[in-house]
């Protein structure tokens, strides 16, 4: 369950320390797993530069202490209106990596140089176009547009497939095909080609005590890796035939960062959660990294023998319903969700050895099953340094932004 590289009752300590003059509700991050995270990241994509996925952070602060490292550059963005305010508030390189349908921000982003010359928006069928050309109101600046190409894997003729339902665009025909429509269109640049492979980069294979799923994960993993690379190779031949000024081809993710990055025509990799190391990231065989985010809720009664209640804690995380959604209630060790309960919408009773111990006021630190989300219920992280609060830095829900 703990990663080797970290020594829990230790860690308790010190989190219990920087925050003794903090009440709970509140969440940290330990800058130290932070930083270890995105060392480890750079040193995975073997020179290969990492775009920093921002709906896995959602806080400018750790995009910008991620982005001041060697080995990082550029966000990848989750919303048109996410996107211009990063570029407005000083990021110079934002790929959108999902198509909009913002009007209001089309208008924005093509009137505006600066903007327009930060932030590359995602397409994967022209009728994105027509709506950006009628959004556009006028706007002359020339948008920086971005193709994704469908990596999924498609077995027996496409009857079965294994992977995210995104592009539509799977063959490197249909992909040239679009790049074609865009660059004979005025007002729009190809810049680069995206293909993410969730299934590989997001779907951990060394799944705990189910060696059957494992070998299962590994074995369609490794066929859909091998696919994908000749695929993408052959995308990126045709479309830069037909616009030989492409910037940039982006894959990847926290999961397959080595594997994507290896990819001769791959230029950068794109990975988020991998800096926080979320729940749901801790069973792959190539890498483990070190819990960074934590939430703390105050035990706020002892309803009997063994059992604590804290208040809040049922942070959901979004994806198919069930049991890795969850947080995991962190430290103490040996804590666990009563199972008629579960994490509640206001309280959350706790069962397990460790209740004993746990006194009214005492904190309870979990960890969210994504890295990002966790950010939408906090207005601010404080960020510890050994067993010191050194900064207390908002969220985007602390700046009054909530994108999605
Ligand atoms: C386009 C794209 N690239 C990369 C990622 C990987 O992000 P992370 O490293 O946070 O898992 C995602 C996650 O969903 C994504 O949608």
């Amino acid at each position: 369950m703990f990663p080797a590289t970290t020594d829990p009752a230790a860690d308790r300590a010190r989190y219990d320390r920087a925050t003794a003059h903090l009440d709970a509700p509140l969440a940290i991050v330990d800058l130290a797993a932070f930083d270890a995270n995105a060392a480890d990241l750079v040193r995975r994509a073997g020179g290969k530069p990492v775009r920093v996925a921002s709906k896995s952070v959602r806080c400018r602060a750790l995009l910008e202490r991620a982005l001041a490292r060697d080995g990082f550059a550029g966000v990848m963005s989750f919303t048109l209106a996410e996107s211009l305010w990063l570029a407005r508030s000083g990021f110079t390189d934002v790929l959108l990596a999902y198509p909009s349908v913002d009007r209001a921000g089309y208008a924005e982003l093509a009137s505006d140089p600066e903007s327009a010359s930060a932030v590359t928006v995602m397409v994967d069928d022209p009728a994105q176009l027509e709506l950006i050309d009628a959004a556009r109101a006028g706007g002359r600046e020339e948008i920086r547009v971005c193709l994704e190409l469908d990596a999924s894997l498609r077995l027996f003729g496409g009857r079965v497939r294994v992977g995210a339902r995104r592009s539509p665009l799977h063959s490197p025909a249909r992909l040239a095909e679009l790049a074609r429509a865009v660059t004979r269109r005025p007002g729009f640049r190809l810049v680069g080609l995206m293909a993410y492979e969730g299934h590989i980069a997001g779907v951990g294979d060394a799944p705990a005590g189910r060696p059957l799923r494992a070998a299962g994960v590994r074995l369609m993993q490794s066929v859909a890796r091998r696919e994908l690379a000749e695929r993408r190779a052959a995308a990126v031949r045709a479309v830069r035939a037909i616009a030989p000024e492409l910037e940039f081809v982006n894959g990847g993710g926290t999961g397959s960062v080595q594997h994507t990055a290896a990819e001769e025509v791959v230029t950068e990799v794109a990975a988020g959660s991998g800096l926080l190391m979320p729940r749901l990231f801790d069973h792959y065989t190539s890498f483990s990294g070190r819990p960074a985010a934590l939430f703390a809720q105050p035990v706020v009664r002892r309803p009997g023998v063994g059992v604590v209640t804290v208040l809040g804690g049922g942070y959901p995380a979004s994806g198919p319903a069930g049991r890795d959604r969850l947080p995991v209630p962190y430290l103490p060790t040996g804590l666990r969700y009563d199972p008629q309960e579960g994490p509640g919408e206001v309280q959350t009773p706790l069962l397990g050895s460790a209740a004993g111990d746990l006194l009214i006021g005492d904190k309870v630190w979990f960890r969210h099953a994504k890295a990002g989300e966790l950010c939408e219920r906090f207005e601010a992280l404080h960020l510890v340094e050994g067993d010191r609060v050194v900064a207390t830095v908002p969220t985007y829900r602390g700046e009054g932004r909530t994108f999605l």
